[in-house]
């Protein structure tokens, strides 16, 4: 089924100049852009992005660290995108992330580890409603039918 997941390459990945790198590796799978933003994110917006996270002991880091440099967020579009992307993206503590995962690749602790993204259909659908207000674009590519689909092309 194809669905949509909000990805936000952190001030960590820009600051490192990775993002654009992490970004190709998506595309590389044949996930389409469909929404594309470089922007600083506000304590306000933090608050509501990360509000399940409010009360736990790394709460305050994590609002402060979101807010301290800009960040890359984009919609990501394909078959099973949320699973896909969480799969690619690796477990939450870097030292668990499975080599070849992004965090696997390039991170080593859980407040440095990149990349967020969502994590089902329900927080994909808020996620993306509160980072791209102005909604997505919507498109086709021609090389979906070679990456998209099982049937067979005509
Ligand atoms: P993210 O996917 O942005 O969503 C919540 C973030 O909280 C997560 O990535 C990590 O950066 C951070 N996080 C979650 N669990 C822990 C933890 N146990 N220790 C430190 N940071 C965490």
């Amino acid at each position: 089924m194809s669905e949509r997941t909000l990805v936000i390459l952190k001030p960590d990945a820009v600051q490192r100049a990775i993002a654009a790198e992490i970004l190709s590796r998506f595309e590389r799978r044949g996930l389409r852009i469909v929404a594309l933003g470089l922007l600083k994110v506000d304590r306000a917006m933090a608050e509501r992005h990360y509000a399940v996270h409010k009360g736990k002991f790394f709460y305050d880091e994590l609002v402060k660290t979101i807010t301290a440099s800009p960040v890359i967020a984009a919609v990501l579009e394909g078959p099973n995108a949320i699973a896909v992307v969480r799969a690619m993206v690796g477990a939450t503590r870097p030292h668990e992330a499975a080599p070849g995962s992004i965090r696997g690749d390039y991170a080593l602790v859980g407040l440095r580890n990149l990349v967020h993204a969502s994590d089902a259909l329900e927080t994909a659908a808020s996620e993306i409603a509160l980072w791209f207000p102005d909604g997505i674009v919507s498109y086709e590519r021609g090389i979906d039918r070679w990456i998209s689909t099982d049937k067979a092309p005509s």
